[in-house]
């Protein structure tokens, strides 16, 4: 089984190193597609539908790929059951796994210690992208969201977790607030003339490393766009 570690090993300036693509599809057989014809792609994200369908399958195939998994599971339960998966989880050898900050101070902890032995870095989702103040304020949360952002990934940090999930709009506060290894990696990104769909806190892809990100997140805008190929070499050579 190829190391997770070792793939990005004399990689890591390259651009496709920093873009993850979201495989927001519902069977193995459309993964498998994709992961063929987007051969380019190092890092694919895993979501719920497609781990729900065919998670083990799919994970399997992007490692005798030998590609790079961010295992976007979201998993928010009580401490002992979120440890438990999370310890499962990163025996795949993922190399990011999320948690959603909301589980409280407890989860995170027992989480974070489920794969401190492990190669998989935990990353938590502060607040969702599709979210805004007005769900925040639906919600009782009485801090604006920026702030609110801010508060859930100083906890993920002093928790010793390895980054957030965030949206482009919070990087550029998050990096000014957060120590500089700490990752931040950001969906919410489409191109400008790109529908935002469901996304409220958005930007384009060089706005967001600008503003602080490690990685970025597309999904619809790659997969669903007119030439695939050809805008996952234009999204490089922008990031270049
Ligand atoms: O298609 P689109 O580029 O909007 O996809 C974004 C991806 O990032 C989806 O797979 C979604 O689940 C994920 N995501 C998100 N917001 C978060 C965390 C993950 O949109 N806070």
């Amino acid at each position: 089984m190829v190391s997770p570690q070792g793939i990005g090993r004399g990689m890591t300036n390259l651009p496709q190193t920093k873009i993850i693509v979201a495989l927001d599809v519902p069977t193995f057989a459309a993964a498998k597609a994709w992961i063929d014809r987007l051969s380019d792609v190092i890092f694919w994200k895993v979501g719920l539908e497609l781990f729900i369908a065919d998670g083990q399958r799919v994970l399997n195939y992007l490692k005798e790929k030998q590609k790079r998994i961010f295992l976007d599971l979201k998993l928010h339960d009580i401490p002992n059951t979120v440890a438990r998966a999370c310890q499962v989880a990163s025996s795949y050898e993922v190399d990011f796994l999320t948690v959603h900050t909301a589980g409280g101070k407890e989860m995170l902890r027992c989480a974070q210690e489920a794969i401190s032995n492990s190669s998989t870095k935990l990353l938590a989702v502060t607040v969702l992208t599709s979210l805004t103040d007005r769900d925040l304020l639906d919600l009782k949360v009485s801090m604006s969201l920026p702030e609110y952002v801010i508060h859930l990934a100083k906890i993920s940090q002093e928790l010793g977790l390895a980054g957030v999930v965030c949206s482009p709009q919070e990087l550029q506060s998050l990096r000014s607030m957060l120590t500089s290894h700490f990752l931040l990696v950001t969906p919410g990104i489409r191109f400008p003339g790109d529908a935002h769909q469901d996304q409220q806190r958005f930007s384009t892809p060089s706005q967001a490393f600008r503003n602080g990100a490690d990685y970025i997140v597309v999904g619809r805008s790659v997969l669903q766009g007119a030439n695939p190929e050809a805008i996952w070499a234009n999204l490089c050579a922008e990031v270049r």
